[in-house]
């Protein structure tokens, strides 16, 4: 399957960590017109689950077992130079820091649907989803491995928010949604089970 490298991504404006948070809220209305850039969206998937400088994350994971996969479902993205991303679901490849094109279309009402019909989480250009393979951490930990892949899903989403905070955008955090329902709609690895959807765009 087809590739793309994300762009490089700016992160040159100062802002206090305090009135990061201040901001930080769960956003359940988007502008429906207004593509995110795909620059912003590079920079987000880089805060939830991408290398650092030193080879490291920037998370933490128990026994640096990383059990997690990012997917972005989305409509038509603009990109700052005049591209598109076109309309799919990729899965985020954090050692390129790229994209895996997996679907060509677009999926999310049909994840809104899954999420109970929470279906205002539509309206947003970009979902973030979070998903877990729990064979590549309960070996080690066994069932405790289970609760360090939710813990470090809590760390992702939380960049995730103020990451989208930091750009100017909103997001949400969905955790109510039907696990298979999702799981069919999204069509990834039967072992990928979703643990969050965050939809990000405009507020
Ligand atoms: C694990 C988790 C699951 C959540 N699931 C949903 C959800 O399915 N739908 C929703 O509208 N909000 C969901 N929320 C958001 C909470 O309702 C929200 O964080 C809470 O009301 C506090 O508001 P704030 O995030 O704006 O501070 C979820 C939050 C977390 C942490």
């Amino acid at each position: 399957m087809e590739t793309i490298k994300l762009p490089e991504f700016e992160d040159n404006k100062p802002i206090y960590f305090k009135e990061l948070l201040n901001k930080r809220h769960t956003v359940r209305s988007y502008k429906k017109n207004k593509p995110l850039h795909l620059m912003d969206l590079s920079y987000i998937l880089w805060t939830a689950y991408g290398f650092k400088k030193d080879g490291g994350r920037v998370v933490p994971s128990a026994g640096a077992l990383y059990p997690l996969d990012i997917y972005i479902a989305c409509g038509d993205i603009d990109v700052r130079e005049g591209e598109r991303l076109p309309k799919g679901l990729y899965h985020y490849l954090p050692e390129m820091h790229g994209l895996k094109i997996l679907k060509t279309n677009d999926i999310r009402k049909d994840i809104a649907k899954a999420a109970l019909s929470q279906m205002w989480m539509a309206e947003a250009p970009c979902m973030i989803i979070i998903t877990a393979e729990y064979e590549r951490i309960t070996f080690k930990y066994r069932e405790r491995g289970i609760r360090y892949a939710f813990m470090e899903a809590g760390n992702v989403s939380q960049n995730i928010f103020l990451s989208s905070f930091n750009k100017g955008l909103g997001c949400g955090i969905v955790g109510a949604f039907d696990d298979n329902a999702l799981k069919a709609v999204l069509g990834i690895k039967i072992s990928h089970e979703p643990i969050l959807v965050m939809p990000v765009g405009y507020k």
